[in-house]
């Protein structure tokens, strides 16, 4: 695919142009290592045009009409709909994950464009009669204000519409800074949503090989009022310091060591297709990736068996190819990282039956891999893997069960498998996490609300709960004279 017509400046308030300095930067298709394009690097004064013009668009933006608003959303989705395989495409190659699972993201991406603008026209608000009489109480919801959007690499896209749409939709105008790593998606987005009507100002997309240079003015300026953030949880915690100061509003989505538990009396074919699922979507490069699967002892012989089947059998190459299940992961760091986790689970009496190493040749290729007597003290139990690694350990009863699953710091989402819907309800409320997939393997909808507990963050974003992080409860008091 050549990148004509891919753009690969800067989005500054709705107009393309170079960075201040002229500089750029390179960006790689993993599936190779080889570079695909140079792509404008955001400097200190694009950043300071972007948070004026998010800041004077504001109350302008906030005015129009929810439909409107909702209109532009539904033209964009619309537009990603139709411009499907060439999205994916693009995708593909700065990401790396298969064409099969960039199609699928684009239109999981494209259905919260959609999803919010249908919440755009139902902000609503309260009318009640205060409890003493004679005063009225009147509750409305505005947008919060200009804010800053932080994307992650895994999900070019969806992390990106997740943000966008309730702010869109909410009133708020935005800085958006994509992940250096694959900025191409977003801004091509950028030009969708101008195609779609979005005015200029609204928006600005920031690419920058700087992080904080786009970030620390934004939340130093007070007029900037939200952030909502992607990414890892040490980077989240620093975020959530400097809020302080101005204290904006956050969202935030950050790392996970999702449990898969399977219990005796559950479905083994659902269970291992839901294994598969829960670990493999996205190369194993998601914070909902299910990071380790406890399994009771009567039957993980079968459900290894059977995993490390359906683990092998999975065509691994570039994305592009016919028939690639599993593409390249996204760095030689990240690669590097899971094959120490795996070293690491090895060398203390872990047994790998299949995969356990990192593929040769061009790209950051791993093998889909599944551990077996992985010892409790093992790293890959604790960290978030980020690749097509499945440690699997045994557990004895349900209290085990819940006791391994909840061990961790983070809580953002469990698997359960069980055929018993009262173990499966008992122990999904025993789960500490935002998230639970009862008997699948994917629980990712846009009309639902996505977001962890503990250390994987706070907010939500996608369902009714996603465009409120975007709004801020004004309650007027009203004295009604002649009446009770
Ligand atoms: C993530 O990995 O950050 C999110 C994945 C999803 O929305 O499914």
């Amino acid at each position: 695919m050549t990148l004509d017509g891919v753009p690969r400046q800067i989005f500054l308030a709705g107009q393309w142009r170079d960075a201040a300095d002229g500089s750029r930067f390179g960006v790689q298709d993993p599936g190779t290592g080889q570079q695909l394009c140079e792509v404008s690097d955001a400097q200190d004064a694009d950043v300071g045009e972007a948070i004026e013009a998010a800041v004077a668009k504001q109350e302008e933006w906030a005015a129009t009409p929810p439909r409107e608003r909702g209109e532009i959303l539904r033209r964009a989705w619309q537009l990603m709909t139709d411009r499907a395989d060439e999205l994916a495409r693009l995708m593909t190659l700065e990401m790396g994950k298969s064409l099969a699972e960039s199609k699928a993201e684009v239109t999981y991406a494209a259905e919260f464009f959609r999803w919010f603008s249908e919440e755009a026209v139902r902000i609503d608000g309260r009318y009640a009669r205060s409890p003493a009489g004679g005063g009225r109480v009147l509750v409305s919801k505005h947008p919060v204000g200009p804010c800053i959007l932080v994307t992650p690499w895994n999900f070019p896209l969806a992390m990106g519409t997740r943000k966008i749409g309730p702010a869109i939709a909410a009133g708020c105008t935005m800085i958006v800074k994509p992940a250096q790593l694959t900025p191409l998606s977003m801004l091509n987005l950028a030009g969708l949503l101008k195609e779609a009507g979005l005015p200029d100002g609204v928006l600005s997309v920031l690419p920058s090989t700087s992080a904080s240079r786009v970030v620390n003015p934004a939340l130093a300026d007070p007029r900037i009022r939200k952030l909502s953030f992607t990414g890892s949880t040490e980077v989240g915690r620093k975020l959530v310091e400097q809020c302080a100061p101005n204290l904006q509003r956050m969202s935030m989505e950050l790392g996970g060591n999702a449990p898969f538990l399977m219990f005796e009396d559950a479905d083994l074919d659902a269970a291992v297709k839901g294994a598969v699922t829960a670990k493999m979507r996205n190369n194993g490069e998601s914070c909902v990736a299910a990071n380790r699967f406890h399994v009771h002892s009567s039957v993980a012989g079968e459900f290894v068996r059977q995993l490390t089947e359906a683990m092998s059998s999975l065509k691994v190459g570039h994305g592009t190819e016919d028939g690639v299940k599993v593409g390249p992961l996204i760095s030689a760091e990240q690669r590097d990282k899971v094959v120490e986790l795996v070293e690491d689970a090895l060398s203390r009496g872990a047994h790998a039956t299949t995969g356990g190493k990192a593929l040769d040749g061009d790209g950051f290729f791993y093998a889909p891999t599944v551990l077996t007597d992985v010892p409790p003290d093992a790293r890959i139990l604790r960290e978030e893997v980020f690749g097509p690694v499945a440690p699997v350990t045994t557990f004895e009863d349900e209290d085990e069960a819940v006791r391994l699953a909840n061990d961790t710091e983070f809580g953002l989402v469990a698997y359960v498998f069980t055929r018993d819907l009262d173990r499966a309800i008992r122990v999904g409320e025993r789960m500490a996490t935002g998230m639970v997939g009862l008997n699948t393997g994917l629980v990712s909808n846009a009309s639902a609300p996505f977001g962890g507990v503990k250390a994987s963050g706070f907010g939500r974003e996608g369902g009714a709960e996603g465009i409120e992080e975007y709004l801020d409860v004004k309650y007027m008091a009203l004295s009604l004279s002649g009446t009770p």
